[in-house]
């Protein structure tokens, strides 16, 4: 196939996936990214109602360098993005402890890696940056890195925007690309308890400046730009609320008046009054539904530290063989 005809073929692919999910009212999570919703993400992140990305911060602040002491890991896999602060508390506890150590961001974009990869050298010229394209949703096909053991991170409860069974994929990846002697780091958002009502929770995704609402719906934006959709964001409104049976977030985008949507090439799909378009589920965890998570996928929970409130945990795990 030429590149165009690739092109063309994802773009087929996509209208298929847009069609399919508009009639089942369940888009993904993946359409939030553009350059746009990258940047609304980036505020998310710092918004007062956001604990999440400070709470882990704080984790990772008090204990990253008796964890980097302990492990000592010649190799630092980070599942996702390799930019923010956390990386870098990281990076500068890994520099103290294993000097010549290797930093392994992974990351779908190239471009993103490319960029982070140079700051990053010139950051830390003692460790060695060599970021790989992944993509978290397939197996994990990644070049031999440093001097055993690997640390792999995935933070910032991004497991939580997988469902169920895609987690336990995810899960199994990372794990089929660990050697016995590796650990796994994961960070988690944590279920309501007596340091989290649910009102704190929700409101984490209702903020009172509306940047998660714009978030929500720069989702239809992008499906305007990448697939050719009519999607009208006035007609839509931001609701998100903690479902507590399946213990997650669910997030929405209702139409109160009802709209006709238009698929190019598949049709179009009429939504009734008061339709409601899932957009993102954000699973809330506690500690034994992430050990059955991890059994799941092979793994064995070892260690488990969470805030002092209890918000957020950050639990460590080795391979089951
Ligand atoms: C990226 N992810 C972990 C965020 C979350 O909390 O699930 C995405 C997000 N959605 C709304 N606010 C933040």
């Amino acid at each position: 196939m030429t590149p165009e005809s690739t092109a063309e073929a994802v773009d087929e692919q996509l209208r298929d996936e847009v069609w399919d999910r508009l009639q089942a009212r369940v888009l993904s999570a993946r359409w939030f990214y553009d350059r746009r919703g990258s940047e609304l993400f980036e505020r998310i992140t710092r918004l007062p109602e956001y604990y999440p990305t400070r709470t882990e911060l704080a984790i990772l602040e008090r204990h990253a360098s008796e964890w980097m002491r302990q492990l000592r890991p010649g190799a630092l896999v980070e599942l996702g993005a390799g930019s923010a602060r956390k990386t870098r508390v990281l990076l500068d506890a890994l520099e103290v402890e294993r000097p010549g150590a290797v930093y392994v961001p992974l990351d779908v974009s190239a471009d993103f890696l490319r960029a982070t990869a140079e700051q990053l050298r010139s950051e830390y010229p003692s460790l060695r940056i060599e970021p790989e394209v992944a993509d978290l949703t397939r197996a994990l096909r990644l070049h031999p890195h440093g001097e055993p053991p690997t640390l792999f991170a995935l933070l910032g409860s991004t497991l939580g925007n997988f469902p169920p069974p895609a987690a336990v994929e995810v899960l199994r990846h990372i794990r089929d690309a660990m050697v016995e002697g590796d650990t796994f780091l994961l960070g988690a958002d944590l279920r309501p308890s007596e340091g989290k009502s649910v009102e704190e929770l929700e409101a984490a995704y209702n903020d009172a400046a509306g940047v998660t609402a714009e978030f929500n719906l720069n989702m239809l934006a992008v499906l305007n730009e990448r697939v050719g959709t009519n999607f009208d964001p006035t007609l839509f409104l931001h609701h998100a609320f903690y479902d507590a049976r399946h213990g997650w977030i669910e997030m929405h985008l209702v139409t109160p008046q009802g709209c006709t949507v238009r698929v190019p090439g598949r049709g179009s799909v009429a939504l009734e009054p008061g339709a409601s378009l899932r957009t993102e589920i954000s699973a809330k965890y506690d500690r034994r539904v992430l050990v059955e998570l991890f059994e799941a996928a092979g793994l064995e929970m070892e260690h488990w530290v969470t805030d002092e409130r209890g918000r957020y945990a950050m639990a460590f795990a080795h391979r089951l063989d």
